[in-house]
């Protein structure tokens, strides 16, 4: 009697992990299947051709199984134009690791089963038109690093629980339509090199714990609608960083002298927020720059004298600020530069000579300044020019004709440059 309980009680309590351990091949050519009953258009046929179950599951279009458990590890239907809904039983392909459906038009909120896809580790959702909030069962995959889910129409706010994917490397939420802050938490994820989440519309201020992710190499808030000011010791806790994007904000206050210490820094946005004060010379550090944009700001003071240290530089853009003095004679010593943008500012000198050394330029914008004296002829040895723009300045003399054998100008902009006209 009491072994005939036993057995009773144990099969029931064994019974729904019996059930679970009977997954099998089957188990996922049913999913696929019913994901593909909710595909309303695939215009080049992919699936209809290959996705039949006369034919092994391993082998459809855009399937991968595992060698040694031969189940479904990997999707990748990129690219397919393909219309359609992520049905519940998609939860069934618990072997899934890499689901990859970017770019098609795959619509409607994620289903809750997903939560069960425990061994994902990249997701790319990429383009497509999903929306509804961000799941917070993301916290639940443990092993996901790679998170995308760049232009889609997800709302709401980033979940917090996302800070539980502790082993996230890359996470791109990138032109959805997210509100509220960047939490705290993110700054747990300290395995991620790459946080880009611009293009929304998100408030507040940035978490000063993102600073402390010593891995990172990649952070992007660039148009959003975030607040406040930059720390100073920002950078002194991000050794590797490469790419600083917070254009298109909101940001205020000065430009903190520690980024100085991100001295791998490649790339520097700050364009379109409320910055002043001065450019400090501490940023001719950052030796390894090649795009450093700071227009429309209020930025204040010289163009550091020394800019010519960033012998890297290839796009400098400064426009729409109110800086004095005139451009600093080192300028001329950064051949790699292709884009000078000095425009709208209260800048004054006049060009020398030496401006034929920027033999790589092709957009140069001085306009709306205060420059005076001629254009020098060594223009000319800017072969690579497409855009010349000096008007609205206090230049004198007539343009050197010798700018119209650059094969390559197509705009030149001279008004109420005081140049002679031709
Ligand atoms: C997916 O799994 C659930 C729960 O085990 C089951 O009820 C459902 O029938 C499965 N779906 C498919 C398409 O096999
Ligand atoms: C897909 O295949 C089925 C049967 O093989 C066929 O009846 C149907 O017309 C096909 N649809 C398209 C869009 O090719
Ligand atoms: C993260 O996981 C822990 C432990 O599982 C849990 O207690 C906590 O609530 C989770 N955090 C979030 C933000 O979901
Ligand atoms: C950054 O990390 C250090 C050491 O782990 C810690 O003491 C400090 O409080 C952290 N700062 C922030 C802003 O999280
Ligand atoms: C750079 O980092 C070091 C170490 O954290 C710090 O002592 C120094 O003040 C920082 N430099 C600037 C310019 O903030
Ligand atoms: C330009 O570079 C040369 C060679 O490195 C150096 O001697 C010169 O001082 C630099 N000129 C300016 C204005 O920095």
């Amino acid at each position: 009697m009491e072994n005939a309980f036993t057995i009773l009680f144990l099969t029931i309590l064994l019974l729904p992990h019996y059930v679970m351990a009977q997954t099998n091949i089957n188990t996922d050519q049913l999913a696929l299947l019913s994901f593909k009953s909710q595909i309303s258009s695939d215009p080049f046929h992919f699936l209809n051709e290959s996705w039949s179950p006369a034919i092994s599951v391993c082998r459809w279009v855009g399937v991968i199984c595992g060698s040694h458990h031969q189940r479904v590890k990997s999707l990748k239907l990129s690219n397919l134009a393909l219309t359609g809904r992520i049905p519940r039983d998609f939860g069934n392909l618990t072997f899934l690791v890499s689901l990859d459906l970017g770019n098609n038009h795959f619509h409607g909120n994620l289903p809750q089963e997903m939560a069960h896809l425990r061994r994902l580790k990249f997701l790319d959702l990429s383009l497509n038109s999903f929306r509804g909030e961000i799941p917070s069962w993301f916290g639940f995959l443990h092993q996901l690093q790679v998170v995308n889910l760049r232009s889609n129409s997800f709302t709401g706010s980033i979940p917090p629980s996302l800070s539980n994917a502790s082993r996230l490397e890359i996470l791109e939420i990138s032109t959805n339509l997210l509100e509220g802050n960047i939490l705290e938490e993110i700054g747990n994820l300290h395995n991620l090199k790459s946080l880009s989440i611009e293009q929304n519309q998100l408030t507040g201020s940035i978490p000063f714990t993102i600073f402390n992710i010593s891995r990172i190499e990649v952070i992007s808030f660039s148009y959003n609608s975030l607040s406040g000011d930059l720390p100073n010791g920002l950078c002194n806790d991000l050794p590797i960083l490469k790419e600083l994007y917070l254009s298109g904000n909101k940001l205020d206050g000065r430009m903190p002298t520690s980024l100085s210490n991100c001295s791998r820094l490649q790339i520097l946005s700050l364009s379109g927020n409320n910055f002043d004060g001065p450019i400090h010379n501490e940023i001719v550090r950052l030796s390894n720059l090649q795009k450093l944009y700071l227009g429309y700001n209020h930025f204040t003071g010289i163009i550091p004298e020394e800019i010519g240290n960033l012998v890297n530089l290839v796009d400098l853009s400064v426009e729409n600020n109110q800086l004095t003095g005139s451009i600093p004679n080192s300028i001329f010593n950064i051949s790699s530069l292709q884009s000078l943008l000095l425009w709208g500012n209260n800048l004054s000198g006049c060009l020398p000579g030496e401006i034929g050394n920027l033999t790589k330029m092709q957009f140069l914008n001085l306009k709306e300044n205060r420059f005076t004296g001629e254009i020098p002829k060594d223009i000319r040895n800017l072969v690579e020019l497409e855009e010349f723009d000096v008007g609205f300045n206090s230049f004198s003399g007539s343009l050197p004709m010798e700018i119209f054998n650059i094969s390559r100008l197509r705009t030149i902009q001279l008004s109420d440059s005081n140049l002679n006209q031709h």
